[in-house]
């Protein structure tokens, strides 16, 4: 069976060789760039231990290939997505479009996008039309949440449900499709693939309130994205969603939200009223339940499959790798 090393050291060199033309240079400079100051890479590191955990044998390019597809359709998000929250920081290094501007950034970012299918279209013929259309179903998903998280930074009025609804878009579905993607090219059947689908997407919900907990609380050096944006862009992330349907004072919470900062200093002091506010709540330790909430439940999607203690193994390791993480 592949192991966790085997896994770990195919990601690796899938990055480490993957080759950009030169020119034109603003086209493919930036992309060279994000692929090689990396990530976490749990996109495809979810594909490729989904295959592994459901018999795939070799990790050879029908399987390598969409899990590279992943991660490049992944940083193009990210790419864009640093223009729309207007963040300077991604990986401990500067954006892309601060770097290069957003006209570059845009580009660079659409025709990644494109890439990620040419990878797609690896995928074994056998179930090539079934991955691309979970891919794609999935990718128009995360642009409806993209969308959906901008606009809830106009309103006040969120709740948890419509919240919840758009954090599945942004971020669950495309880990749902990556656990997908890998049942599928492993050959598994249809009740299997959905099984390793609704995983992904739990894995996901977990990994997107981790998210917002960090935006907050994370020590920037090590989360490598600037501390407090969620704060200062207005976004109805998990904390304030929460602390809103908290408080006795919903004026008094909404008019803190609402204050404008410019400065450094009016910055940093509105990031920790904001935190004191949610501390009074109680809201950072239930974002944390919550979190584990999402995990349990991912386990128990794939619990009833039998897959036997190796596979399981390496299923729970990689779940286990991302309870409790700090980037
Ligand atoms: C960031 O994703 C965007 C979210 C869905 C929260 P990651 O946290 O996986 O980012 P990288 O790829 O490791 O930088
Ligand atoms: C972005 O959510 C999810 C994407 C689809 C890119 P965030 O805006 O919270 O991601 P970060 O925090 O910038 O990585
Ligand atoms: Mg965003
Ligand atoms: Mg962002
Ligand atoms: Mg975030």
């Amino acid at each position: 069976m592949i192991s966790e090393k085997q896994i770990d050291a195919c990601l690796e060199a899938l990055f480490a060789r993957m080759e950009f033309p030169s020119v034109p240079e603003n086209v493919y400079a930036p992309q060279r760039y994000m692929i090689a100051i990396g990530g976490k890479r749990i996109r495809p590191r979810l594909c490729l231990t989904a295959y592994a955990a459901l018999g795939g044998e070799t990790l050879g390019d029908e399987i390598l290939a969409p899990a590279a597809g992943l991660e490049l359709f992944h940083t193009f998000s990210l790419i864009h997505d640093d223009i729309m929250d207007n963040s300077p920081l991604r990986r401990g290094q500067e954006t892309v479009w601060k770097k290069w501007g957003n006209d570059i950034a845009l580009l660079s970012g659409d025709a990644m996008l494109i890439e990620s299918y040419k990878y797609m279209l690896k995928a074994p013929e056998k179930v090539r039309s079934q991955v691309l259309q979970l891919f794609s179903e999935n990718a128009t998903k995360v642009c409806e949440g993209q969308q959906l998280d901008m606009d809830f930074e106009r309103r006040t009025d969120v709740s948890m449900p419509e919240y919840e609804e758009m954090i599945g878009d942004k971020t669950a579905a495309l880990l749902a499709c990556s656990a997908g993607i890998g049942a599928l090219v492993a050959g598994a059947d249809e009740k299997v693939c959905e099984a390793f689908y609704g995983f992904g997407w739990n894995l996901g919900m977990a990994f997107q309130v981790a998210d917002d907990y960090l935006d907050a609380y994370a020590d920037q050096a090590v989360f490598g994205k600037p501390v407090g944006g969620d704060i200062l862009n207005g976004k109805k992330s998990w904390l304030t969603v929460r602390a809103l349907e908290k408080t006795g004072n919903r004026a008094g919470l909404l008019q803190l939200l609402s204050r404008p900062a410019v400065t450094d200093g009016e910055k940093s002091e509105k990031i920790a009223a904001v935190k004191a506010a949610y501390e009074h709540l109680a809201v950072p330790e239930e974002a944390l339940e919550t979190v584990a909430r999402w995990h349990s439940s991912a386990m128990s999607n794939i619990s009833g499959l039998n897959l036997g203690g190796v596979r399981m193994q390496l299923l729970d390791r990689f779940v286990h790798s991302l309870i409790g993480r700090v980037k």
